[in-house]
């Protein structure tokens, strides 16, 4: 496995879960996408979630932040049920910053017009906000795009926007919809970086889905597979990967993590 994670906390057992899902269930039209789901992220973990196109995940990160709601049970955050609380009233309340799968920018205005949109509204001191600004375009390497509306930027320019954008409100949950799509190799390993290093200083809270496998769980300390509408497994990377079920209905057989 690579390096990236030095270490993985062993046990978050004693420290409270800051996301619960309880029994949720969401259909649309005749499809159950999640049929009675069960899962804990505790507070400092970083979380990653796989399973195959159509699955749910991406569904998972809009029941978190609300953007829809499950036909039955509960979402818990910070020991509150936000089941039914408005979107607005979650992301600010517990600092949610999200990096959707698709777009997450105005398409019509510049990087860096991107970036002081959202770092306005997110930040209201003017020299904290520049910093911040300053410090994300350094991280994701954005200097020689900023003038660059955000519609003509690459496939990987306009992730490594998406993802600064949703960490501009130094946000407490960070929940990333297939951040290394689209990135290049040393990218992935910067993000990685970037990913674990806010883990160590900052104890945030980050759920990451991927296809890119091995990526994603070079980082995480804890995954869940998700198959069929259900949970199928949930553990270390290396339980994951060596789980029969996972192997026969995602990581095929053949699948190494090293
Ligand atoms: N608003 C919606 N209306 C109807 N169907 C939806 C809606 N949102 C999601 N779906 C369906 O729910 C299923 C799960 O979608 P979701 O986007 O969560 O999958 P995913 O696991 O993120 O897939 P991928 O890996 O391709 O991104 C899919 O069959 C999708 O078509
Ligand atoms: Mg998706």
């Amino acid at each position: 496995m690579s390096v990236i994670k030095k270490f993985r906390i062993k046990s978050f057992k004693k420290q409270h879960a800051v996301i619960s899902f309880q029994k949720v269930s969401i259909t649309f039209g005749k499809r159950i996408v999640l049929d009675e789901i069960n899962f804990n992220i505790n507070q400092g973990e970083i979380f990653g979630m796989l399973g195959p196109n159509g699955v749910g995940k991406s569904t998972i990160f809009n029941l978190i932040t609300g953007l829809i709601k499950p036909d039955s049970g509960k979402i818990i955050i910070e020991n509150s049920d936000v089941t039914s609380l408005p979107i607005s009233l979650r992301t600010t309340k517990f600092g949610i910053g999200y990096c959707p799968q698709y777009s997450g920018y105005f398409h019509n205005l510049s990087v860096l017009e991107n970036l002081k949109a959202v770092g306005e509204i997110l930040i209201k001191d003017e020299k904290d906000r520049k910093s911040k600004v300053d410090e994300l375009i350094g991280d994701f390497e954005l200097e020689n795009t900023l003038d660059l509306k955000a519609k003509n930027l690459s496939g990987g320019q306009k992730k490594k926007l998406a993802i600064s954008l949703s960490l501009i409100g130094n946000p407490k949950i960070l929940l990333l919809d297939e951040p290394f799509a689209a990135l290049d190799i040393l990218s992935i390993s910067n993000l990685q970086q970037i990913i674990v290093g806010l883990q160590t200083r900052s104890n945030i809270t980050v759920i990451v889905c991927d296809h890119q496998a091995r990526d994603l769980l070079s980082c995480v300390d804890i995954a869940i597979v998700l198959s069929n509408s259900k949970v199928i497994t949930k553990g270390t990377p290396s339980e994951i990967t060596s789980d029969e079920l996972a192997k026969s209905s995602y990581f095929g057989q053949k699948f190494k993590i090293n």
